[in-house]
Formats: structure tokens, C-alpha cells, sequence
């Protein structure tokens, strides 16, 4: 298999040790290495136990620098490319209206948590002019165009997403609400206990 150049000089990165002709073996520790690094138990727990402090000072994270450029279909490994690259272009058009989901998400919290909603959808005054950006908004506006900036590495080609049509939620009723606010208050102690229990 063929690497490209960028690859070749680039021995760790985000995914560990990039081998510059990977077997099945270097392929499956990459793949494990990214779930300690980002999807094992203490950092989830680790996020979820964030919530509150999300909720009291609302602060973003900061991303990883990465090298774009090094990006390559060679890296595409056990699917097929097309399919791969269709799948990044449907996943920019899914997160292109972030700021059309912002603003349902926040017609549909405000009145059960209004800290969630200012966390997702920002703070506004009294005449609907948005004050302030939620942190959630101002993170998943970024993921449209890292998509496109993916599949024009890949393809050669700008991608101009269609953004997705989106059916509002109807307001919540009573019920709901109960949920909700049991789910929360789940969250939080789970987040105050900071450690879940797995298995
Ligand atoms: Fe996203």
C-alpha cells in the first residue's frame, strides 16, 4: 500500500503511531488507542462530571492542532473509499444547520433548564437579540466545515453542503418535563459522584 509523503513524516499523531505501511494489527491498535484516548470510561466520566461546571461558566475546549494536509485516501482502510467520502459529505450536511438546531433546542429548554439552554443555545435579551453565543453552538459549528475541509483533501473538490431540512420539536408537556428533570438530576449526581460503574 502506498503512503503519502506526509503520512511517512508524520510517526505520532492523534490516532498514536501512524505506521507508514499498516497491517491489520497497526491498524487495530490505532483504533484502540482512539477509544482509551477518547471514549474510555474516565474521560466520558470526566466530561459528564464537567456538566455542571458547563452549566455554572459556561468555557470551550480547546481542539488539538492538526495537520490537515495530511490527510489521504490511502488512509481509507476496510471500506470503500466512495462510500467513505459520502459518508463525511452527509455528515456536513447534517451538522450544517447548527444554528437552526440551536435555536430549537433553545425554544424547547429554556423553560425546563434554562442553564442547558443557555449552555447549547447561548443568552438573549428580552427582544430575542442573542447576547451571547452558547458554547455548545460555538463547538459544533466548527464540525461542517472540518467535514468539508476532509472531503476536499480527499476528492480534490470544494464540497458546498445542503444543509438538512429540520421539523421543529413541539413544546414539552408535563410528562416530559418530569423526565427530563429526573434525567438531569441523574446526570448530575452521577457527575457529583464523578465515577460511574461499568460491567
Ligand atoms: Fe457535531
Amino acid at each position: 500500500m502506498q503512503t503519502t509523503q506526509a503520512a511517512a513524516n508524520t510517526a505520532l499523531d492523534l490516532a498514536g503511531y501512524a505506521h507508514p505501511n499498516p497491517s491489520y494489527f497497526h491498524t487495530r491498535a490505532r483504533l484502540n488507542y482512539l477509544a482509551e484516548s477518547y471514549l474510555s470510561p474516565d474521560v466520558l466520566t470526566d466530561r459528564l462530571a464537567d456538566l455542571p461546571r458547563q452549566f455554572q461558566k459556561p468555557h470551550q475546549r480547546t481542539w488539538e492542532r492538526f495537520d490537515w494536509k495530511a490527510i489521504a485516501t490511502d488512509q481509507i482502510i476496510g471500506v470503500d473509499p466512495e462510500l467513505f467520502i459520502s459518508l463525511i459529505a452527509s455528515s456536513a450536511e447534517i451538522e450544517a444547520p447548527i444554528r437552526l438546531y440551536a435555536e430549537i433546542s433553545r425554544n424547547y429548554l429554556q423553560t425546563i433548564h434554562p442553564e442547558m439552554s443557555r449552555f447549547v443555545s447561548g443568552v438573549y435579551d428580552e427582544a430575542g437579540n442573542r447576547m451571547e453565543v452558547g458554547v455548545w453552538e460555538k463547538e459544533e459549528r466548527q464540525h461542517a466545515p472540518m467535514f468539508c475541509q476532509i472531503y476536499q483533501q480527499l476528492v480534490g473538490a470544494k464540497l458546498t453542503p445542503q444543509a438538512n431540512t429540520i421539523t421543529p420539536l413541539s413544546p414539552p408537556k408535563a410528562q416530559q418535563r418530569r423526565f427530563i428533570d429526573m434525567l438531569f438530576a441523574a446526570l448530575l449526581l452521577n457527575g457529583a459522584l464523578s465515577r460511574f460503574t461499568f460491567g
